[in-house]
Order: structure tokens, then sequence, then C-alpha cells
């Protein structure tokens, strides 16, 4: 090798800090795509929709040994870039003008100390789960699992009853007082979400049914949200709304802007219930379920499923747990990542941090195929993780000073963090832990990790209590061609389940 080429190695640029500003190439009419998507596909659509999914790529990144994303993998626009155009006029985003959400936050952006998740939070906790939400999902579940829905496939019975749900929890409005487009919008978009792809013709005919009704369904939760500010609003402090304006006082993170993005973002959220729910009852299938997690659902529910048994968890909430993690609903905590070296489409392109494959990473547990809802008896909780914990684990500091925030409604609650960035509430003085253990992957992880989970936790439990107090029993229907369901994102089933009362005797 020369002399010459010893001393002057090629040096790769140092990766950038992901940009603040999203920059979209400028192109003149005719270097716009075309003629590649039949001719009702608007000429917009294909450019901010069906190009941009073209362009990107989605990788597949490593299984955290701890509880936590490094900031290298950003949470600021980490959305597959041909969505924008669900959420913005533009087809870019504009969180600055029409609202954001956390979801697509850094935490640099967050305000001190993940703010504005706390804030969300704030809404979320299980003192409010138990006291103000309880009876809108118990309802839920009656509805559902009424007698005239008993030999149907359920999952269309779902989503008949669910925005009935999901606008009781966000605005306190239900039934007739949800505007047909509102009802609309909430279809497409989990359409969208499920189908995937652009390039169909269900996903093109969604989204723009989503564009078309965006506008009106904004301008309707915004007067909703007056009415909550109001005070006209009966049993107002049931609704996610009320405590996000109590908790963010309508400033900068948690804008009033953010409030009405928040209550429409949130069937990204919800989505993933429809898939939890399908995927429990394929588990407690009678015919082909899976024997071992009937097994213990019975000797859960026979032996105290609410006891408490020494452990932070609930019998009942270690076996709902142990089912997201071997189920595993949401696939990935996604983000976006620095470029190195690029020509062309690489900003738009996300890397996956995999949920299933961490839960099963025998690094974590000696036995991670197994179904055992004891193995988190002994796990790291939220509150265990502080900063002494860290330093056993051989780190010099924790990323994340514990810095809890006392909530503004009038109850005794702070939500706290752990030393991995985890939040979770203290109410009254007693923490309400989570499982904190990167084994533990089917909510995420660290300060991003999900912000429903006591809830989410809270609506599986009624879904058994109330299966179980009916005597129900779940069957696979033998159906010619069982209708194909958008259930969460990325997910289409079909929908083939049904429910059996047991004969009364
Ligand atoms: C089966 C249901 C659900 C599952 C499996 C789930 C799972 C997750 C996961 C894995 C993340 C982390 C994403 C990432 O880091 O990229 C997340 C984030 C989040 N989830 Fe959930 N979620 C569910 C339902 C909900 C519900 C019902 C709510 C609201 C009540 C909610 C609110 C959030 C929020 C706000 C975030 C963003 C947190 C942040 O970035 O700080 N989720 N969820």
């Amino acid at each position: 090798m020369s002399k010459q080429l010893q001393e002057k190695p090629v040096q790769e640029q140092p990766a950038r800090e992901a940009s603040e500003t999203f920059i979209t190439i400028r192109l003149p009419e005719d270097a716009r795509p075309i003629g590649l998507l039949p001719a009702e596909f608007e000429a917009d659509y294909v450019a901010g929709a069906v190009a941009p999914f073209f362009l990107s790529g989605r990788y597949t990144g490593e299984r955290p040994a701890l509880p936590m994303i490094d900031f290298a993998f950003g949470k600021e626009k980490a959305i597959d870039p041909h969505m924008w155009g669900l959420l913005y006029d533009g087809w870019t985003p504009n969180g600055e003008e029409e609202g954001t959400s956390v979801f697509i936050q850094g935490y640099e952006n967050r305000g001190a100390h993940n703010e504005r998740k706390r804030i969300y939070m704030s809404a979320t906790s299980p003192d409010l789960v138990k006291t103000r939400y309880r009876d809108k999902i118990v309802r839920f579940f009656d509805e559902l699992l009424a007698d005239v829905n008993a030999g149907k496939p359920l999952m269309k019975q779902f989503y008949a009853h669910y925005f009935d749900m999901y606008w009781d929890l966000h605005l306190g409005v239900r039934g007739d007082a949800i505007p047909a487009e509102v009802r609309q919008f909430g279809s497409s978009f989990n359409a969208v979400l499920g189908f995937g792809f652009p390039t169909t013709d269900v996903v093109h005919e969604n989204y723009m049914r989503v564009r078309q009704t965006r506008e009106p369904l904004k301008r309707w939760v915004d007067s909703r949200v007056q009415a909550i500010i109001d005070g006209k609003v009966p049993d107002a402090d049931r609704t996610f709304v009320h405590y996000w304006v109590k908790n963010g006082g309508l400033g900068p993170n948690f804008r009033r802007k953010d409030i009405v993005f928040e209550c429409f973002h949130n069937f990204l959220a919800f989505s993933q219930l429809g898939n939890t729910t399908y995927n429990i009852m394929a588990r407690l299938e009678a015919a082909h379920g899976d024997q071992a997690i009937k097994r213990w659902l019975e000797r859960t529910m026979a032996n105290g499923p609410d006891e408490d048994d020494g452990c932070e968890f609930t019998p009942l909430d270690r076996f709902v747990m142990e089912l997201f993690r071997t189920i595993s609903p949401n696939a990935g905590s996604l983000s976006v990542l620095p470029r190195r070296r690029a020509l062309m489409g690489a900003e738009f392109s996300t890397i996956i941090t995999p949920h299933a494959a961490t839960s099963m990473d025998p690094r974590h547990w000696t036995d991670p195929e197994a179904f055992d809802p004891d193995r988190y008896r002994t796990a790291p909780t939220t509150a265990d993780n502080d900063e002494g914990r860290v330093h056993e684990l051989g780190l010099a500091q924790g990323p994340f000073p514990q810095c809890p925030f006392a909530v503004k409604d009038g109850r005794n609650v702070e939500l706290a963090n752990s030393a991995f960035g985890a939040v979770y509430p203290v109410i009254e003085g007693v923490a309400a832990p989570l499982c904190d253990t990167a084994g533990y992957a089917p909510f995420g992880f660290g300060y991003r990790r999900c912000a429903g989970e006591h809830l989410v936790i809270a609506f599986v439990k009624e879904f058994l209590r109330a299966s179980r107090k009916r005597g129900l029993s779940f069957t696979r229907l033998q159906l010619q061609s069982p209708e194909r369901l958008p259930v969460g994102p990325g997910t289409v089933i079909s929908d083939d389940i049904a429910f059996q009362r047991a004969a009364r005797t």
C-alpha cells in the first residue's frame, strides 16, 4: 500500500443529528411520479403517500439488553412517511400549526423531563381507570357480549361498539351525539392502518376519506373540548381531555391544538385493542386454543384473581401481562435513524426495535418460551429501577434523573420515572409500577413506553371477567369466506371467532 494512501484514509462523515426541519424536495409538475398507478389515484396522493412508501425502507434493530432505547434512534417524526397525509393537510408534518402527539415527538421536544408524556399519563393512571373509566369499559363488554351477539363473528360486533367507548373515554360523548363523519373517520383510519399498502384501492379510498373528514372531525372535537373547559359536560372528570386540560394548563407542552390532535391520533394506539382481543380469543378457543394458557386462566380465576399475594402485580395482572408478552400485539418500537451516507429516500427510512424477539430472548428469562405468569413475581419494576440499581448493573449513572411530576387536578398523584425513563404513577404515595425489564417488551421501552398500559391491562381484565361471569367459550366458525377486518397496524384478520354461552341449568 502506498504511503500516501496510508496517511489519508478515506473518512466517513460522522452521523448528523436528526434535522429539526422536514425537507420535501420541490419538483416541477412534470417531474412528479406519473403513470404508475390508476388514474383514480390523485396526483397528490401518489406524490404524498405512494412515492414516500416506495422510497422508504424499514429495518429491524437489535434486541435491547436494558429496558430503554438510546436517543440515537429518535422518536421525533418517527412514523412511516406515507402516513403524514392522514394527519396533516400538506402531506408532511406541521405540528407547530396543526397540533402534534407525544407519539411522534423526540424526548428533546417534550418539555423538561418528558413533561408532555407525564401530562398525557395524568389521564390514564389506574386510580382513574378504577373509579372513572371502568364503567365505560364494562358497558362496552356488556354490549359486545350480549346474548344477541352469540354465535356471530365477534370482531365486527367489536367495532360496532368500539367508537362509543373511544369517544366516551376521550370526550364523554357516545351514541347519536357522535356525528356520522366522525365515525367514518375512525373506520377509514383503522382501514388504512390495517390494510397498509398505499397502492391498493382499499387503502387509497379510505386514506382520501380520512382527509375529507378530518377537518369536520377536528372542529367537532374542538367544540367538545371547549364544552369540557366551560364545565358543560356532565362527569367531565371521566374523560381524558379533562386531565389533559387541567395538567397541561393549555401550555406549550399540551396546547389546545395538541389535545384535539391526540384525540384523533389515539386511533392508532386504541386500534391495537382489536388485534389484542382477537388474539386472546384465539388462545382461549375451545378446540384449537392454547392448553397451557387455558389452564392458567382457570387456576388464576379460581384462586382469587385480584388478591394481594405479596407481589406488585395481582395474579390476574400477571396472567394478562404474560398474554401481552407472548402475543406481542405491537411488533416493535419505531424510530428514525441518523444517516451516514445516502442518496435518495433514506430520510424516509425507519427502524424497528423488535418486541416479540426481545421478550423471547434467553438473556432475559431462563424459560422464555413458556407461558408463566409467575415470572413477574420477581421481575424488576419501575419502582425497583432507581439509581442504585443502575449502579448494580455496572453503569455510572442512569440517563434519566428521577423527577416526579405532581398532577394539578386535585388528586394526590405523581408521575414518577425509573432510572431507565419509564413513567409510572404514584397514587396517594403508593407506586403503581410497571414491569421494567427488557424481557417484558410488549409496551416498548423507557421514556417512550406505552402511556396507556394500565388502561390496556384493565381492559383485558374486564374482558376476561365479563366472559367468565357469563360462562362464555370461544369457537372458531367454519365460514366459507369470513370477512377480512383490519384490527391494528398492518394486521387484518378473518373474522371467524364467536362466543357461545354455556347451557343454563
Ligand atoms: C393493546 C394495546 C396497546 C399496545 C400493545 C400498545 C403498545 C405500545 C408501544 C409498544 C408503544 C411504544 C412505541 C415506541 O416506542 O415506538 C406505545 C406507545 C404509546 N402508547 Fe400504547 N399500546 C396500546 C394501547 C394504548 C392505548 C389504549 C393508549 C392510550 C390510552 C396508548 C398510548 C400510547 C402513547 C401515548 C404512546 C407514546 C408514548 C411515548 O412516546 O412516550 N397505547 N404503545
